[in-house]
């Protein structure tokens, strides 16, 4: 009886962890695909017209990435920051302490490129699956989440978004992180 028990059990487990496993996979390959896409749009905007231009590339293409991304799958994707530019994208309670927990990894010397977290949620008794993947800040990011500006860049974005948060950033800080959600039954 026993041996059944724990063999069930340990069915059961398997069962679980693999479904586990299968959903950070999807989420890992969705993240690569919509940073894959922004990054493209990114270098060809700045290509064609410099920072100025690239701005609509982050202030409309990303969303429109990120919803497309939505509509094709059964996850919400987005972005989100402890220091956001776009009010949309504001963290949650959960996103807020992930991204709070990635500071303080980052600072223990974890590989900001490693920084990822996934956990099943219960919201209003409905169950989730969530991620989370740190977003680096690279050199080119800079160019408008940097301390240096340039006049007509600066602007802009405050034309756009006066209440913007997401400047004064550095190499290798973490500008933000991709958030996932998926809903499960
Ligand atoms: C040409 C200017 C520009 C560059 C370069 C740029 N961004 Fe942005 N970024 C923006 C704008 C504008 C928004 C607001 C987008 C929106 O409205 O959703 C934004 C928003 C974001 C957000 C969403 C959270 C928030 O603050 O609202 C993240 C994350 C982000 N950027 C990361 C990056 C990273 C990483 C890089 C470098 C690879 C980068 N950005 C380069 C202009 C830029």
């Amino acid at each position: 009886m026993k041996k059944i028990t724990i063999t069930a059990l340990s069915i059961f487990f398997l069962f679980f962890t693999f479904h586990f496993d299968e959903n950070v996979e999807t989420a890992r390959k969705i993240v690569k695909d919509f940073s894959k896409i922004l990054k493209s749009e990114l270098t060809t905007g700045m290509r064609n017209g410099g920072a100025v231009n690239a701005i609509s590339v982050c202030s409309v293409k990303a969303p429109e990435i990120a919803k497309q991304l939505s509509d094709s799958t059964d996850w919400q994707v987005g972005r989100t920051s402890l220091k956001i530019r776009n009010i949309k994208n504001k963290p949650d309670e959960w996103e807020k302490t992930v991204l709070e927990k990635f500071e303080n990894e980052l600072k223990e010397g974890t590989d900001v490129k490693t920084l990822e977290y996934s956990e099943t949620v219960e919201e209003n008794g409905v169950k989730y699956f969530r991620y989370m993947k740190a977003i680096p800040t690279g050199g080119v990011c800079l160019n408008c989440h940097g301390s240096k500006i340039k006049e007509p860049v600066k602007k802009k974005i405050e034309e756009l978004y006066p209440e913007d948060k997401a400047v004064g950033f550095k190499k290798g800080d973490i500008r933000g992180a991709f958030t996932l959600k998926k809903k499960l039954d």
